[in-house]
């Protein structure tokens, strides 16, 4: 309310301040006196005269000379937080959050296709991390054990509040939480400490908080909503809370916009799929969209579908020490580009987005596939993972429940960092 960025506004922004320094003083007089018993009030006065004075002289030239935006003195604006993202092998990206009164620094897949944030304790001996946080006096277990079942694992809890700060300067959020004691074994592979639910709702009596709908009850983002930009390792990934990244996309009419078909994940319809001109049969009709999981995965039959356009005339199967596809190769021009129908708009994963290529030691090259299938009953949903994320920006409107996709045609064509880190392969995402 103090900062307007019309001149005329000057005189009406300096007598707003004014009036604060006269509170300021009223209360430091008050606090004086309550304090000390009593005490001379009217040395308060003599404080705030020359406070003003000061003001007025020192910085009449710097008010003269116009006024600082919000946008220029921060940045992008108070409005909006970029939390920078490190992508691991291109299969997993994470991102930092500080925990309780101590601000525990702890790393995080910010996961979209689930809604719970869960840090690991310094009780836990079974989970992955080494850095686990020592609950701080404002953490409070409300006593209630919860599991979160992911495809590749599950962790085990109480369900907790606590202090949630997204910088070490902005102020903290406080949120439901899963403290976690218990974790199984397949969920060793992950390079986060914790995970992050991003998810548009908490439906189903779930416990949770909404980490951007706080934020924007709390003032500190302007939007309930937050943009998605996942790279490749030679990119940089970032997450935008509060807005999206309007240097890549200018307006809001620029976005594919689709509404959500459920609100239990990022849902939306999905109709055709396509391997070059070739439409297949899928009995899948709606989609997720889900930075948790590495890879797009399809259900066993529609992937299968896929596979045989994909493997005709090519050797391809699992690689062998690994559990990841592939198929020899000399060039991903070899393989077509994927089109998948959501809502009303045409996606698409060229071969760059889901083919990777490694040299090997042989003269032959392998090519690993980023798209798999999943074996199971999971109402037919196919999860775009983060090789069908990165060649988009995906805005999650919460407050709208859609999400708007933009296009970045990212041409990559990058070659594998090695086989062995397969193995860390992580899949999340819960039903
Ligand atoms: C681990 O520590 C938390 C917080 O101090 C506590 O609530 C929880 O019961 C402990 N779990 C186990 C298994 O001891
Ligand atoms: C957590 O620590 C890392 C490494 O020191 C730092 O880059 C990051 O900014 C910290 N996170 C926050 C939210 O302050
Ligand atoms: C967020 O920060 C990253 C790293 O500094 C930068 O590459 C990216 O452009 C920033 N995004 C926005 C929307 O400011
Ligand atoms: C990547 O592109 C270069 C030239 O643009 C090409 O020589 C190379 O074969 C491509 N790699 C793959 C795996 O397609
Ligand atoms: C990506 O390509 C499509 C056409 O294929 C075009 O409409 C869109 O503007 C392009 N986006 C960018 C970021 O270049
Ligand atoms: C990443 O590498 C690909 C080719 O492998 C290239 O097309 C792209 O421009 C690179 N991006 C950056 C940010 O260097």
């Amino acid at each position: 309310m103090l900062i307007s960025q019309s001149k005329n506004n000057k005189s009406t922004k300096i007598a707003a301040q004014r009036s604060w320094l006269f509170l300021a003083a009223a209360v430091m007089c008050l606090l004086t006196v309550l304090q000390l018993g009593v005490f001379p009030c009217a040395m308060a006065q003599t404080v705030r005269l020359p406070l003003k004075k000061v003001y007025l002289k020192d910085h009449k030239e710097d008010i003269e000379s116009g006024i600082e935006t919000i946008e220029e003195r921060h940045g992008r604006g108070l409005a909006e937080i970029n939390v920078t993202v490190t992508n691991k092998y291109d299969l997993q990206y994470h991102a930092s959050l500080l925990i309780g009164d101590a601000k525990y620094n702890q790393t995080f897949i910010w996961d979209t296709g689930s809604t719970l944030l869960w840090t690991p304790l310094n009780n836990c001996s079974s989970c992955p991390s080494t850095n686990k946080y020592t609950p701080a006096s404002s953490y409070s277990s409300t006593g209630t054990r919860h599991i979160i079942n992911y495809l590749s694992g599950q962790v085990v809890g109480d369900v907790a509040n606590d202090k949630v700060y997204i910088t070490s300067s902005s102020g903290p959020v406080t949120m439901e939480l899963l403290g976690v004691d218990t974790a199984d074994s397949a969920i060793q592979g992950m390079v986060a400490d914790g995970i992050l639910g991003m998810g548009p709702a908490i439906t189903g009596g779930r416990p949770g908080t909404l980490l951007v709908e706080k934020l924007k009850t709390a003032g500190i983002i302007g939007k309930n909503a937050f943009g998605v930009d996942y790279r490749w390792l030679n990119g940089t990934s970032s997450i935008l809370l509060g807005g999206y990244d309007t240097d890549l996309i200018k307006s809001d009419e620029d976005f594919d916009w689709i509404g959500l078909k459920t609100n239990t994940h990022w849902t939306v319809e999905m109709s055709t799929v396509k391997y070059g001109g070739t439409e297949l049969s899928m009995s899948s009709t709606s989609a997720v969209l889900d930075t948790g999981t590495s890879l797009t995965i399809f259900p066993y039959s529609d992937f299968m579908n896929i596979w045989n356009e994909i493997k005709d005339g090519k050797n391809c199967g699992y690689i062998v020490g690994t559990s990841r596809l592939g198929c020899d190769c000399d060039s991903i021009k070899d393989f077509k580009e994927i089109k998948i129908k959501l809502g009303e708009h045409d996606t698409k994963m060229p071969a760059s987005a889901y083919v990777e290529y490694f040299a090997g030691t042989t003269s032959n090259g392998v090519c690993l596939l980023y798209i798999d299938f999943y074996i199971g009953d999971f109402g037919g949903l196919v999860i775009l993972g983060d090789s069908f994320l990165r060649e988009y920006y995906v805005y999650h409107d919460v407050q709208g429940q859609r999400v708007g996709l933009y296009g970045k045609n990212y041409s990559a064509n990058t070659s594998a960092f090695s086989v062995l880190v397969f193995i860390m392969l992580f899949i999340s995402f819960h039903f």
